[in-house]
């Protein structure tokens, strides 16, 4: 998979994706993140990328040219799955999205800044706009970061153990059983007896009980919605 970033901050991302398993997945080719300054495919000498709002409202607005050059540039070179604006008006990310996003080979990831983008960017070139929540951030870096990291991770062979991403909590829209390891006693706090008993079938059943009887208790919503499908 290629994911593109397109951002006036590609330094954000240095350190973002350098680190753990992140790091390994495009090590082993899994993965290819290229950044692209906005700045640079500004055609003026300012090398500016904004400009004041029609309709007089306060604070800047990133224009249409160098978004457009940027994209058509890459668009260019190979075939585009999704071009994914990041924005708190698009679809609230979930699993079942990066679920669907995993599968692609190309996209690019455009983050805003400022007030946001010209409409007609998003009118006529983003085929996805996604939000990481009901909260407000300064701009789409962080957000364009938990999307692609949200997506490598489900790309087979990034974690070693595959079943460990397709057991993970929201994977079937329930939550983990809690995890523990050695010491089994720390300070006379005691690992549960069930898991040092050796008992398989046994200590199946008690991560069973224990994942239903914590979603219905932090997530009420989510067993909810199980219980409906
Ligand atoms: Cl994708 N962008 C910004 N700026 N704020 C957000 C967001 C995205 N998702 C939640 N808040």
């Amino acid at each position: 998979m290629r994911i593109d970033i397109i951002t006036l901050f590609p330094e954000f991302f240095n350190s973002f994706f350098k680190h753990s398993i992140l790091d390994r997945a495009q090590q082993k080719g899994l993965v290819e993140l290229y950044y692209h300054n906005l700045r640079d495919y500004s055609r003026n000498k300012q090398k500016s990328v904004d400009d004041y709002q029609y309709g007089g409202d306060a604070g800047m607005v990133l224009t249409i040219q160098p978004i457009d050059d940027c994209i058509s540039m890459l668009k260019k070179e190979r075939k585009y799955d999704e071009i994914i604006y990041l924005t708190p008006q698009g679809e609230t990310l979930n699993q079942e999205t990066c679920n669907w996003l995993s599968l692609k080979n190309n996209i690019i990831l455009l983050c805003g800044h400022y007030k946001g983008i010209d409409q007609r960017i998003r009118d006529n070139l983003i085929t996805k706009e996604i939000s990481i929540g009901d909260y407000v951030l300064t701009g789409g870096e962080i957000a364009a970061g938990v999307v692609a990291d949200s997506i490598i991770r489900l790309i087979p062979g990034v974690i070693s153990n595959e079943t460990s991403a397709l057991s993970d909590s929201f994977q079937d829209n329930l939550l983990s059983h809690p995890i523990y390891t050695r010491p089994e006693n720390y300070k006379g706090w005691r690992v549960p007896k069930i898991l040092t008993s050796g008992n398989k079938k046994m200590i199946e059943n008690w991560k069973e009980e224990q994942i239903i009887r914590i979603t219905k208790n932090k997530r009420p919503d989510l067993f909810d919605k199980k219980a409906k499908n």
